[in-house]
């Protein structure tokens, strides 16, 4: 199986890093090697991956601007070893954006040593997934910080602007050359909602690889600001293995 570049997109609050955790998670159930890179300036996919908020935020910040693979001063294997840490739901999780400190200046720097980590073979690794800041503008910033992804994940709540949000995402992935976008609906609480995110994205032209529930546990879990990371949440197995079988499927038709 090639590996897989997969960015994770959306409007603020949809559900994106908890996508990129559970969609991780169950990559490494099924025997895959997971590399999850968070982009976000306040990250907290760690947290999603089993890691507490003090690891979450030991893990050191990768390098900016720095120019990867060839004719560069490093290798995204070499920056797997150096910034990656283990966590307990399997992905080796590294962290691209933090901001620390107020007026710490901008974050181009960030996004192009992710795009350049994208860019360069990564051996051993099965999957790479970008869980990335909410917002448009790294598909349009220069070059774009996921140019190089095979498939975008585009998360929605049942909402009319997160569904705009998700049709804008994917005009502009197109233009980057990103082979294929696939929406996930999430948080449906009714048969309504489902029907919701059938029509409007159809009618957007977004392939709609499933509809993730409200789910409680994954409700409780973030008020207790602990994640059990052994085990995808009972109500949600269903729907992200139908989110793994629609990558696979796009890798298998897209053309590159
Ligand atoms: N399927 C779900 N069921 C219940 N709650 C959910 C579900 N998906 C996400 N949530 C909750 O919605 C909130 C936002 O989720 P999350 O942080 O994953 O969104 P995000 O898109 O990454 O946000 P941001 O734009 O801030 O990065 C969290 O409180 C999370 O627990
Ligand atoms: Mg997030």
């Amino acid at each position: 199986m090639p590996s897989i570049r997969l960015g994770i997109v959306g409007k603020g609050g949809v559900g994106k890093t908890t996508v990129a955790g559970l969609v991780a998670r169950a990559f490494v159930e099924r025997g895959r090697t997971v590399v999850a890179i968070d982009t976000d300036s306040n990250p907290n996919l760690g947290l999603s991956l089993g890691l507490t908020l003090a690891q979450t935020e030991a893990i050191p910040v990768l390098p900016r601007s720095i120019i990867v693979g060839s004719g560069g001063s490093t290798t995204a294997e070499r920056l797997v070893a150096d910034y990656g840490r283990p966590t307990p739901a399997g992905p080796t999780l590294l962290s691209a954006i933090r901001v620390a400190e107020a007026g710490a200046g901008c974050t181009c720097g960030g996004h192009a040593t992710v795009r350049g980590m994208l860019s360069d073979a990564l051996s051993g690794v099965d999957v790479v997934l970008v869980d990335m800041e909410a917002g448009l503008e790294h598909l349009s910033r220069s070059g774009g910080t996921l140019a190089y992804a095979d498939v975008l994940l585009v998360v929605c709540e049942p909402t009319r602007k997160s569904v705009l949000t998700a049709t804008r995402t994917a005009a502009l992935a197109e233009e980057l050359g990103i082979p294929r976008t696939l929406a996930v609906g999430n948080k449906a609480q009714s048969a309504e909602d489902v029907e919701f995110f059938t029509a409007t994205l159809n009618e957007g032209g977004l392939s709609l690889a499933t509809v993730l529930p409200f789910d409680q546990q994954v409700a409780r879990a973030d008020r207790a600001g602990s994640v059990d990371a052994t085990a995808i949440p009972a109500g949600l197995v269903g729907a992200v293995d139908q989110i793994l079988d629609a990558v696979a499927d796009a890798m298998s038709t897209a053309v590159q």
